[in-house]
């Protein structure tokens, strides 16, 4: 018998609905040709699935599907293929948070596993995401149950695996020119330079102070880059207009301190959702993209659905100033929940700030962020090996943690 099913617990699910379920499993196994091997499949709860998630690969919360390969086993004589386990607990609350057909969702979280198993890795590699997410949806057109097919498949089309760019942000060589007030060092050479390190886009913030980059800068840089112009700024009537005369790719909308040495932490969206709305819409109809600077927290993530904003910058602060290893894997926890959270629900996840040569490496393994924001650190290292340098060894740390 190829597959072998074990259900922990007969609360969460009836032996019936398993049996469904096996016998889509099975279907899978013979599209996938690998009838001849076996596979154990577990149904458990959410207690179980955390245990092993943090036994085996160090992520302390309830995940929905694990999967363990013994395919690159060279010694073993079994047939065994290896095991998936998914949390029907975990299952339950995502497929009712996202309004999902509860059948179809757990054999989605199967296909999901079993493609694992091949080796086929969401998280890893350049092409290895794409692969995987064209055989999920594959698979599920194949063999998704009637009720709720449509929808299943368009919620895993929306979770398309991207590899990782990195935006520049080139605030502090102004930082630099108006320490003496000169002319130099010029942000928009640096920008230049950074691209040809590799930036896949180049951030300036706009502060109310003007202290370090000026709206000359920005004119310039978007007049002469070739890659795409991200514009932080608070909210502001004043820089609302400059932003729509300059039309960057995108405006990221932070919280802004006059005193603050930088930004200190995401927007709070308490009370704020109609101005913030309000604000998106007047840029999105000047074809500008809006992302939201907040905090990893999963009631601002969801308030953050109300303002139809396209992106999401989660704020990595807390764990780029993590004093201890627990603090620091606390903190990682909460972005990659959050990051999970903001894909699901369609946004397109960004990360940054406090990110350097030492702490982008797990941040930068969550394969729901597509872009990571990066200042400081870069134009710092840039003083000792140059802009092109720093750009292209941290683009390099962020392609490897992704495989
Ligand atoms: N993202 C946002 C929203 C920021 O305000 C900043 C700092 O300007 C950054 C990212 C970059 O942070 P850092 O300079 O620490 O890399």
């Amino acid at each position: 018998m190829p597959l072998s099913v074990h259900l922990t617990s007969k609360k969460l699910i009836s032996e019936k609905e398993v049996e469904v379920l096996k016998k889509k499993a099975e279907k899978t196994l013979r599209h996938l040709k690998l009838h001849h091997r076996e596979v154990s499949l577990v149904f458990t709860d959410n207690k179980h699935i955390k245990k092993l998630n943090t036994q085996y690969l160090g992520r302390s919360h309830p995940t929905n599907v694990l999967a363990f390969s013994f395919i690159k086993e060279k010694s073993s004589i079994s047939k065994l293929l290896g095991e998936v386990i998914i949390s029907v607990e975990k299952a339950k609350e995502e497929a009712e948070f996202y309004r999902l057909d509860f059948k179809n969702y757990l054999f989605a979280l199967i296909i999901h596993g079993l493609l694992h198993l091949l080796d086929y890795n969401h998280e890893k590699g350049y092409f290895s995401p794409f692969l995987m997410l064209r055989n999920e949806l594959n698979l599920l057109k194949k063999l998704a149950f009637k009720k709720g097919k449509t929808e299943i498949i368009n919620f895993i089309k929306r979770r398309e695996y991207m590899p990782a760019k990195l935006a520049v942000n080139v605030d502090h060589v102004a930082t630099v020119r108006e320490a003496r007030k000169t002319y130099y060092p010029d942000p928009v050479h640096a920008a230049v330079l950074a691209e040809l390190g590799g930036a896949d886009g180049i951030v300036v913030h706009l502060r109310l102070d003007r202290r370090h980059i000026k709206e000359r800068d920005v004119r310039i840089i978007k007049e002469i880059i070739k890659t795409k112009l991200i514009l932080e700024m608070a909210i502001d009537k004043e820089l609302i207009k400059f932003a729509k005369e300059i039309k960057p790719y995108q405006v990221t909308l932070v919280p802004e301190r006059v005193e603050e040495i930088t930004t200190e932490g995401g927007m709070n969206l308490e009370g704020r959702v109609d101005e913030v709305k309000k604000v998106v819409k007047e840029l999105n109809e000047a074809g500008i993209k809006v992302s939201l600077f907040l905090n990893p927290d999963e009631k601002t993530i969801k308030l953050a659905k109300k303002t139809s904003a396209q992106i999401i910058e989660l704020h990595t602060g807390m764990y780029a100033e993590a004093e201890t290893e627990e603090k620091r894997e606390e903190e990682l926890n909460k972005i990659e929940v959050a990051a999970r959270l903001a894909k699901d629900l369609g946004f397109v996840v960004h990360a940054g700030h406090g990110l350097n040569y030492e702490n982008i490496g797990p941040i930068a393994a969550i394969p729901q962020i597509e872009e990571f924001s990066i200042g400081h650190s870069i134009i710092s290292r840039a003083i000792f090996v140059g802009i092109k340098d720093a750009v292209r060894e941290m683009k390099e740390l962020i392609l490897r943690a992704r495989g």
